[in-house]
């Protein structure tokens, strides 16, 4: 069994999910040489700080990340930096030494995955990228492997696990918005800057991926139409609950003709939907393929250990000699098809509208008037109670299905009476049907 020459490991990025890609080879030695046919050994650790606490065996210990990519007893150099600068550097001067890179970086992959994944084809080394999306689900492995012999039509997910954690304790618990996002940072689960699981981008740097692996197109950062959870109230989350719906911050990316949708933003799914189920920190992927139909996949989205899993499963290929080689997204990158994407304002879906208005005869009419002419159709139309002391009521209506710009234009129109307040939501509607 150890007759090969053990796989030599450098960990760059000690932070939650390196500690815990460094337990898992250290604590599960013997087993995963059984798996590999050889060893996995951590030679090299960079660590930009000195931790005294932490425990790296005979590993090297290195300050600057690049000696790891320059050290020839490293065959695979892990980064687990994040960010897209020092990574890029790092990952650029690994695939160069001729090292195998493993990253759980989704904004390095979806900004700079071409050209990286360009160059490791050319030096003949893999570029895996497991841990990138969706923590520890295999989604990228199920796109990529099992799901080979099928065309991809939807791919429709919870990708953010911190977006997922708030949205779901405001819900069920009422609490603040800045109260729950301490605590995922406290968890582990958040970004270096959280600003990026708030607003979108996060999710839109997975759905960069997932799209590039579903539909065979080149990664492409601003692709996707981007809206984040900073606008969700507690007063819509319980609206929607009252209709029968949850509110999930969802990427989504879908074929429609020869053209694709690219989008993440908060979006009302029916309850009787599983997607709509998946709470806490759990994220989950729809995927709809021709041969297969409809899977939905499970599991923790963030944290140190899940996505330490997905980490140490591409060494693991790599020790096998399995690796993605030239095909980490399906197909070699060169062979990539370009296709456009529908932009946000024509893309039809039925829509959630919350205002608050003065309590005047003739509001109602007014409103819906402004959705009529527009050729809106209504689905519901409820007023809410007023809050004690408040003078104005609140209104939701869900319509039927209209493109983004024409919602928006009778929005806008109704903004403008008199009666209605600026502040309201407005947020797509997914039935998945
Ligand atoms: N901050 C990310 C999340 C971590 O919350 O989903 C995993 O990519």
């Amino acid at each position: 069994m150890t007759e090969m020459t053990p796989l030599r490991i450098g960990i760059c990025g000690v932070g939650t999910v390196g500690l815990a890609t460094i337990s898992i080879l250290q604590n599960q030695l013997s087993l995963l040489a059984a798996r590999c046919g050889r060893e996995l050994s951590v030679t090299h650790v960079g660590a930009r700080r000195d931790h005294s606490d932490h425990l790296y065996g005979d590993a090297k210990i290195s300050r600057d990340v690049m000696d790891v990519a320059r050290d020839p007893d490293v065959d695979v150099v892990v980064e687990l930096i994040g960010g897209t600068t020092v990574a890029h550097e790092l990952v650029k001067l690994a695939i160069e030494q001729g090292k195998h890179v493993v990253t759980a970086n989704k904004a390095l992959i979806a900004e700079h995955g071409n050209q990286l994944l360009a160059l490791a084809e050319a030096s003949g080394v893999h570029l895996c990228f497991e841990a990138a999306v969706a923590g520890g689900i295999p989604v990228i492995k199920s796109l990529r492997e099992a799901l080979a012999g099928n065309v991809v039509s939807e791919v429709a997910g919870i990708i953010n696990g911190t977006g997922n954690f708030i949205l779901t304790e405001m819900s069920n618990k009422g609490r603040a918005f800045e109260d729950v996002l301490s605590e995922a940072q406290s968890l582990g689960y958040a970004e270096a800057d959280p600003t990026f699981d708030i607003d979108g981008t996060d999710a839109a740097h997975k759905l960069v991926i997932l799209a590039s692996l579903a539909f065979g197109v080149p990664l492409s950062i601003d692709a996707p139409a981007k809206e984040g959870i900073q606008n969700i109230t507690p007063e819509d989350l319980d609206y929607a609950k009252a209709l029968g719906y949850r509110v999930k911050h969802l990427g989504i990316a879908r074929r429609s003709g020869s053209r694709i949708e690219m989008r993440v933003h908060p979006t009302l799914i029916p309850e009787s939907k599983q997607l709509a189920g998946v709470d806490g920190v759990l994220n989950a992927i729809m995927l709809k393929a021709d041969a297969v139909g409809e899977l939905l996949l499970v599991g923790p989205g963030a944290g140190g250990a899940a996505t330490a899993s997905s980490v140490c499963s591409d060494i693991i290929d790599i020790a096998r000699e399995c690796g993605p080689g030239t095909r980490p997204l399906g197909i070699p990158v060169a062979e990539l098809n370009a296709v456009s994407v529908i932009p946000w304002e024509e893309v039809s879906s039925e829509w959630y509208l919350r205002l608050h208005v003065t309590d005047r005869p003739g509001v109602m009419s007014d409103i819906t008037q402004k959705l009529a002419a527009r050729g809106i159709s209504i689905e519901s139309l409820v007023q809410k109670a007023a809050k004690e002391g408040d003078t104005d009521v609140p209104i939701v209506i869900l319509t039927h299905a209209v493109p983004a710009s024409l919602i928006s234009d009778a929005v806008e129109a109704v903004v403008a009476l008199e009666e209605v307040q600026p502040d309201l939501a407005l947020i797509r509607v997914e039935a998945f049907d």
